[in-house]
């Protein structure tokens, strides 16, 4: 099975992109998490959706289309999401409905330096991915607080609470698409 690991987050150091790697080492065997850089992504322009899309929105639809679940990790930025995350979103929702994201199962997780940052984000991305159809794991959030202090400098996760908290939750997403039969 491969999962396809998107980060809202561009920057290097980013706690998100490492939880996703975090998350990627404990899906289990026979599972593959794929991180998809959204960097090459241009803004959305309907201009330019056509029949030949900016490729780096081909790679992106077929990276998506030949996975069987997608796991975000996005960081709240003022309240939401980052734009980077909505604009691929944005890309990825054609056509409306019948996308490749239109029934295709998907986990959240959030990195943030407070306390509740992300859980905002999260219920803004739960908002959008219900306009592509896309099915999210119905579970509490996944925050991961104050990453500021819960990674080391290699972007190791010394936090063992919070360790011990996405072990559960990879488990419980991973049966859940299992179930969905994607
Ligand atoms: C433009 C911007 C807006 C932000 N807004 C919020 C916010 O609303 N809530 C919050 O908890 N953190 C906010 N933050 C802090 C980010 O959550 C924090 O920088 C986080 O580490 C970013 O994720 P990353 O490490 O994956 O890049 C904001 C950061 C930026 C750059």
């Amino acid at each position: 099975m491969k999962v396809l690991g998107i980060s809202g987050s561009l920057r290097a150091g980013s706690y998100n992109g490492a939880l996703l790697r975090i998350a990627g080492q404990r899906l289990g065997d026979g599972i593959r998490l794929e991180i998809h850089d959204l960097s090459a992504i241009p803004l959305y322009d309907a201009s330019l959706d056509g029949e030949v899309k900016p490729e780096p929105v081909r790679t992106l639809l077929e990276a998506i289309a030949s996975s069987q679940a997608l796991l975000f990790a996005t960081p709240e930025y003022n309240y939401s999401i980052p734009g980077v995350l909505k604009n691929a979103i944005d890309w990825a929702s054609r056509p409306a409905y019948a996308s490749v994201l239109a029934n295709r199962p998907a986990g959240i997780l959030s990195a943030s330096m407070s306390a509740v940052g992300g859980a905002r984000a999260q219920a803004h991305l739960r908002d959008v991915l219900a306009a592509t159809l896309t099915p999210v794991y119905p579970s509490p959030d996944f925050l991961l607080p104050m990453a500021q202090n819960a990674f080391d400098d290699q972007g190791v996760l010394q936090d063992e609470a919070a360790l011990a908290r996405l072990e559960p939750y990879l488990r419980g997403f991973l049966d859940w698409v299992i179930a969905h039969g994607r």
